[in-house]
């Protein structure tokens, strides 16, 4: 018991002796003589002015603790009278959902752990470094010479267009900011540029995954028509081998014997970009032990991702299917389910890797790092923006979708419309969580 109300209480008790010890006096010495009432007539006297003496003390009593303890005294009285009150569960409290957030010990110490989601997930941060091929060592020379390789202009026909063109390495987070790609003679490609930042992560590169390496890809865009048009090999390596620089940095890179060739300038490129790596972001460092890296809507958000099943598709470090560490089942159908998206951004217009004559694609998981900055989204860059694209994978991925029909005036048409069963404050909290696979770096210099 508090020791305030320990002495109060011994005190009270003390000033109550003398006050019934004086009023037994008064009673027997003075008004018991003074009535001449007699015997126990003076004790029923002196009771009926001892209980009111009693009740005036009971009174100074609870003012003086109500005075002085309000939070003891007043409290337990008030959570009881304003616990009916609360809203009942029927009725939910206005605005997001209000999760708890409590950080797991990592010690052994998790015997009375909350219970974990039905789906078990273990978060992965980016590696600090990416993994290189046997034969293709990143080494400072190498990656050097392709860092010139990949803003050369003049690997391109005419001489205008360079890897960089398309992959705005800082400006546009290793895109380019369009829905197509745009090429020399300023040809516009159907598929949207995917950025190279952590593509050396991935394990099949392209939209539909046609490239196995980082090598095999770079040989792609300097001989792809639409895109840097040189004619030949030979006709690369005649335009590097023209310049003296290269030839001393390829020496440097390859050994003085090596010749150059139109495979060793992929190398170079594909070394170069395993440097372009960003580990740099809220959501890694959260996986690394810093727990106040993400924001409560962010973190809401990563719980979704894992309760809702992206994960079944964007998982691992990378965010990916088709990624260096699990390379099980990199490609995908999508769109999955039938949904009216597929006609308002021409999703099937494009089937990607699937068989000739199907009527919906196959397409390798993308990686979503950084994806927030790296709009247009989807393989032809038909959707601008990033909570759409959270809409229509929840709807035409995962089947979280609600059948509705819709009137179109303008054009009388009638249609079922497929609408997102997650709620839009779950998706903006999607949305935010994105936003933490975005390197700190990129985002100062291509944040939008
Ligand atoms: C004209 C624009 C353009 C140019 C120039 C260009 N690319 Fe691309 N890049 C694209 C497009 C578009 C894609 C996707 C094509 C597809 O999936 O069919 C792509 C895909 C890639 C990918 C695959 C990324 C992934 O996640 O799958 C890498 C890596 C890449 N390019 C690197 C390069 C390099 C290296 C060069 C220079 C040698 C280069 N690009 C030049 C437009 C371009
Ligand atoms: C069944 C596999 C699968 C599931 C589940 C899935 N995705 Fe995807 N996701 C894909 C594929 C495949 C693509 C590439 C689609 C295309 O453009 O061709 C993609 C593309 C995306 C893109 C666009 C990437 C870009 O660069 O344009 C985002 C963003 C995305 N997914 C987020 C999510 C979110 C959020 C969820 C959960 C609500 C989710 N995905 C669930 C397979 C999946």
């Amino acid at each position: 018991m508090n020791a305030d109300i320990l002495n109060l209480m011994v005190f009270g008790l003390a000033a109550l002796t003398v006050a019934v010890t004086g009023l037994l006096t008064m009673v027997q010495l003075e008004l018991g003589p003074l009535s001449r009432l007699g015997g126990h007539r003076r004790w029923l006297l002196a009771a009926a002015l001892g209980s009111g003496v009693l009740a005036f003390a009971l009174k100074l009593l609870i003012i003086v603790a109500v005075a002085n303890f309000p939070q003891f005294v007043i409290d337990p009285f008030i959570e009881k009278v304003a616990l009916p009150l609360q809203p009942t569960a029927t009725t939910p409290p206005p605005g997001p959902p209000r999760y708890r957030w409590m950080a797991l010990p990592e010690s052994s110490a998790v015997a009375n752990s909350p219970p974990r989601a039905p789906l078990r997930y273990s978060w992965q941060a980016l590696p600090a470094q990416a993994p290189a091929p046997a034969h293709n060592p990143t080494t400072a020379a190498k990656a050097a010479l392709g860092e010139r390789l990949f803003f050369d202009a003049d690997l391109s026909r005419d001489g205008t267009v360079s890897c960089a063109s398309c992959h705005d390495l800082y400006a546009k987070a290793g895109a380019d900011a369009r829905p197509g790609a745009s090429g020399i003679d300023g040809q516009v490609g159907t598929r949207n540029a995917p950025t190279v930042w952590n593509a050396a992560f991935q394990s099949r590169l392209f939209w539909d995954g046609r490239a196995a390496s980082l090598e095999q890809q770079a040989v792609g865009p300097l001989l792809n028509p639409l895109e840097m048009g040189m004619p030949s090999a030979a006709a690369v390596e005649a335009r590097v081998r023209g310049k003296p620089d290269y030839v001393a940095a390829f020496a440097l890179s390859f050994g003085a014997s090596a010749p150059i060739t139109l495979a060793r300038i992929a190398e170079a490129i594909a070394a170069y970009e395993r440097t372009l790596i960003t580990p740099d972001t809220p959501y890694d460092r959260f996986v690394r032990g810093d727990l106040a890296a993400l924001a409560p809507a962010q973190l809401r958000g990563m719980a979704l991702f894992q309760s809702t099943g992206c994960i079944h598709c964007h998982f691992g470090p990378n965010f990916s299917a088709a990624s260096v560490f699990d390379d099980r089942v990199p490609l995908r159908a999508f769109p999955v389910g039938a949904t009216p998206y597929v006609q308002r951004y021409d999703l099937v217009g494009d089937t990607g890797a699937a068989p000739a004559g199907n009527d919906r694609g196959v397409w390798r998981v993308p990686s979503l790092r950084n994806v927030a900055l790296t709009g247009p989204w989807l393989h032809n860059g038909a959707v601008s923006e990033l909570a759409e694209v959270v809409r229509i994978m929840a709807g035409a991925q995962l089947g979280r979708s609600g059948r509705h029909l819709v009137w179109s005036g303008r054009d009388r048409s009638l249609s079922t419309l497929e609408q997102a069963a997650l709620s839009e404050q779950e998706v903006s909290d999607i949305v935010a969580f994105l936003q933490a696979l975005s390197s700190d770096r990129l985002t100062r210099t291509a944040g939008r």
